[in-house]
């Protein structure tokens, strides 16, 4: 790690929004503090929690959480210094329903129990980046997964593992900002990631995918 982003890593252990589960093999059979607790203990109340997998820096938890108060936002990505930008941007707004966990997606099901997520957002993931095989089981019931990406084969590849899964497909399209008006729709297009804003330039398609168990 460069000089830099050791200080930046530093400097956001402290902040009260960033949490991290590390990713030694060490804590592969151990659970993070909060898992099944993160209403009581982190938030302090009772509202849903929707996770934003892959997050950068945090966009869809952000725009969201500064929509949605009554609703609990937590950001995940491996990469603190992307994280940093999110957690600095939730303080400056004062937004206490969202914070970020440092850590690798692979590792979710040590931090999360049965039922506890009620929404997933997956924005333009990496695409050798796994997916956690049992999503299903700390998602609540009807909970639904959210997926904007750039890459057509992996759209198509999604939308085949959903078919084959008999999952629920709630919403697809090849090309979101040449959809109809639907009001679930708005959000997806009101707020825009990093990446999506490069991929927009680039006159890229934006495929969206909205399916539950
Ligand atoms: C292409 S970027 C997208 C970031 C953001 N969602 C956006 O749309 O701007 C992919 C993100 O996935 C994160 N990432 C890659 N592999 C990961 C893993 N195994 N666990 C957690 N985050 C991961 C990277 O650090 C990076 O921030």
């Amino acid at each position: 790690m460069g000089k830099n982003k050791l200080k930046l890593y530093s400097i956001i252990k402290t902040f009260p929004n960033v949490l991290e589960f590390p990713i030694e093999k060490d804590f592969l059979n151990k659970c993070f503090y909060l898992k099944s607790k993160w209403n009581k203990e982190f938030f302090k109340n009772e509202n849903q929690i929707i996770l934003e997998l892959a997050c950068g820096k945090g966009e869809y938890s952000i725009g969201m959480g500064e929509k949605y108060p009554k609703k609990n936002f937590i950001g995940i990505d491996i990469k603190g210094a992307r994280i940093c930008k999110g957690a600095l941007i939730s303080i400056e707004k004062n937004l206490k329903n969202i914070c970020f966990l440092r850590t690798k997606i692979e590792r979710i099901e040590n931090v999360f129990s049965k039922n506890e997520i009620h929404e997933i957002w997956i924005t333009f993931p990496d695409p050798q980046l796994k997916k956690p095989k049992k999503s299903k089981t700390f998602l609540s019931k009807n909970g639904t997964i959210n997926l904007k990406t750039d890459n057509k084969v992996f759209y198509e590849f999604t939308l085949e593992m959903i078919k084959i899964n008999k999952l629920n497909l709630i919403y697809h399209t090849e090309n979101l900002y040449n959809t109809e008006n639907l009001k679930f729709l708005e959000i997806l297009k009101e707020i825009q990631t990093y990446y999506e804003k490069k991929f927009l330039k680039e006159n890229k398609n934006i495929f969206y995918i909205k399916f539950s168990f």
